[in-house]
């Protein structure tokens, strides 16, 4: 972290604001050092270490250490910036509709993983606080610890160390189905953006095909308990042998729905000029997203419009898309820029 972004922390239990104490400078970054609330004291007053330029507000040791793991073995895979396709770009693109140039904007970024998202926004001149429970946070900080406008954390979605009403822009994409409790984690999200601010979120979809039918699902008992390292190991030599039989299916009717039952995560759609080995890396490691994570609860559309409906939001857009249901919402009050110029009119 940097001096500089301090003004965007609490602490997550008192909501206090925070001081660097025995901070390691080292290139304007903070190495190590601790962060204490201002003006506490005492042997009960939290204290949070910095780490390796990144403050700690949770330990690594929680659910989510599959994350870490995958984040961690395949840090660029899925980097616009590695693959050469403009996968995260577009998906930002499309299902957000936000702007190119966001400079002056200060944006916050639920669940990094290895920070494909990150750069991307951080290419669009924003200030930009990301955070993730697990050690994704190591490879984030590998391909984009050093920006200048960057301030990443390890953190839980559900006791953020950040401000309420401080964001322009949250972004959470990929994560509340990986939480234990999704609405409450959305609902989380919302009283971070500031009045006249905006959210895009998106949840796996569940429908009868996307779930009943879907024999990920079927497995999962079997798999997400299980060791990361001995998993990835199964997924890895699975995709590698079922690999001529998906390039022989995908030209099949209905072959996509095929492949992905015969569990498979298959991205070619997201990337279909793709050459043949990032497809195949790209299969091994979501197909041990989909196996591994310990929660996955998808949620049909129309309950994942009555969270936002129930929170302090407007211009509430729900649809299908991207990773199944994709959402933007503004945050009531305050005004749109175009509300603001005609208001001047
Ligand atoms: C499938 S990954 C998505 C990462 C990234 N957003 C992307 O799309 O590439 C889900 C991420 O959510 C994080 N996560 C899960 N539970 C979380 C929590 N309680 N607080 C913060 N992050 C969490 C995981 O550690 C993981 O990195």
């Amino acid at each position: 972290m940097r001096p500089e972004h301090l003004s965007l922390l609490r602490c997550p239990q008192t909501g206090a604001e925070l001081e660097i104490a025995d901070g390691l400078i080292e290139g304007g970054r903070v190495k190590s050092g601790r962060l204490v609330a201002k003006n506490g004291s005492g042997a009960s007053a939290p204290v949070y270490p910095i780490v390796d330029f990144v403050p700690r507000f949770v330990s690594s040791e929680n659910y989510a250490e599959n994350f870490g793991f995958e984040w961690n073995l395949h840090a660029r895979t899925q980097y616009d910036s590695e693959s050469g396709h403009n996968v995260s770009e577009d998906r930002l693109d499309t299902f957000t509709a936000w702007p190119a140039d966001m400079k002056g904007e200060v944006l916050l970024e639920a669940g990094s993983g290895s920070g494909r998202f990150t750069e991307t926004l951080l290419r669009r001149g924003a200030t930009v606080v990301s955070f993730d429970y697990s050690d994704a946070v190591e490879a984030n900080r590998e391909s984009n610890g050093n920006h200048p406008k960057l301030l990443l954390v390890q953190a839980d979605i559900y006791a953020m160390p950040f401000p309420t009403s401080a964001f322009d822009r949250v972004l959470c994409y990929g994560v509340l189905q990986h939480t234990p409790n999704p609405e409450a984690a959305f609902k989380a999200l919302v009283p971070m953006v500031k009045a006249g601010g905006h959210i895009a979120t998106d949840i796996y979809l569940k429908s009868l095909s996307y779930y009943w039918l879907n024999t990920r699902y079927w497995v999962r008992p079997l798999t997400r308990g299980m060791n990361s390292e001995r998993l990835y190991r199964w997924c890895k030599g699975y995709v590698t042998f079922m690999w001529p039989l998906v390039r022989l299916l995908r030209r099949l009717p209905y072959g996509q729905a095929i492949i992905w039952r015969l569990l498979v995560a298959d991205p070619i759609d997201d990337m279909p000029r793709a050459d043949d080995a990032t497809l195949r890396e790209w299969a091994i490691l979501d197909t041990f997203d989909m196996l591994s994570p310990s929660f996955d609860l998808p949620q049909t559309p129309a309950v994942f419009e009555r969270w936002h409906r129930e929170c302090d939001l407007d211009h509430i857009d729900v649809r299908l898309g991207s990773n199944g249901v994709v959402a933007t919402a503004r945050r009531t009050g305050g005004q749109t820029s175009m509300e603001k110029a005609m208001a001047r009119a």
